[in-house]
């Protein structure tokens, strides 16, 4: 086995707008909306924690500060509640709030992914850490996705990006893979691209919002142009590890809801609504 730094960081890309939920976003960040009483980031900080990840570093903008309160005390809120019926509403937050660390930094202009993790190099440092899109909502029967992907990362040190089958038409929404598989669903990536039309996709594996990246790709980011909507893009820098050998593609075990999509939003908040019975 490699001998590989743990993982105890996760960044959240958090700065977008979030527009094609407008006008529900537009004084609302979108990571705030919920499914069910629970806003999208949150199950994302819960994922993570189950990988036995401490430390949330979250990229932010303008307009996004309730995602800071969210994960504060809120003083008046428990004071109010405190030893009524209605206490054990916020008995999941407290645990997040006591047991995590939340560290924030602001992304000053929307120049894509890519720079929306280079911007989080200074709450990461020198270590690998795990990334996680809160629009993408994961749900597995096994270990959470995350928990997954650290297995993979443990075992073979290479960064590791999340994979799913689409279909092939809807290729130019994704990150698209191509490689070759050395395990029962673990694919050695040869190659990436961002969302190509589907004549131009090599395959039907798309990257979802999950990754364990080696801190390397920081320097990579630095040193990659923009690429499609003139964005500084993830799956470019990861790109140049690929031709490297050093990326690697996990279809993971579980369901992942595009929430950032009505159609996937209102899946998930179906999804869940049967597991309470609702
Ligand atoms: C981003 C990535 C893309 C990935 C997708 C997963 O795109 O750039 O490679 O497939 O997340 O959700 P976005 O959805 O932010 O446009």
């Amino acid at each position: 086995m490699n001998k590989t730094k743990q993982i105890k960081k996760c960044l959240f890309p958090a700065a977008g707008y979030g527009t094609r939920f407008l006008p529900a976003t537009k004084a609302i960040p979108k990571e705030m909306l919920p499914i069910l009483t629970k806003p999208l980031i949150q199950y994302g900080v819960e994922e993570a924690k189950q990988a036995d990840i401490d430390t949330m570093a979250i990229v932010t903008g303008r307009g996004k500060r309730s995602i800071e309160d969210h994960f504060d005390v809120s003083y008046e809120l428990e004071h109010q509640i405190k030893d009524t019926s209605k206490e054990h509403y916020l008995f999941d937050i407290r645990k997040l709030i006591n047991n995590l660390t939340f560290t924030y930094v602001r992304q000053k202009s929307m120049k894509g992914l890519g720079d929306a993790i280079l911007t989080g190099r200074s709450l990461i440092g020198d270590e690998p850490f795990a990334v996680v899109l809160a629009d993408d909502l994961c749900v597995s029967d096994s270990i959470g996705v995350l928990s997954q992907m650290i297995n993979i990362y443990n075992k073979y040190g290479k960064s590791v990006v999340a994979i799913e089958t689409i279909d092939k038409k809807d290729s130019n929404k994704y990150g698209i893979i191509d490689g070759k598989e050395i395990e029962k669903s673990l694919y050695q990536i040869s190659n990436m691209i961002e969302k190509p039309a589907p004549k131009d996709a090599p395959t039907n594996l798309a990257i979802i919002g999950r990754y364990i990246l080696t801190p390397d790709i920081f320097d990579i980011l630095k040193n990659t142009k923009p690429g499609i909507a003139g964005e500084v893009q993830i799956t470019d820098a990861l790109q140049t590890m690929a031709k490297k050998d050093q990326v690697l593609g996990l279809k993971f075990d579980g369901r992942r809801f595009d929430c950032g999509s009505l159609d996937g939003f209102v899946q998930a908040t179906n999804y869940f609504a049967n597991l309470e019975n609702i």
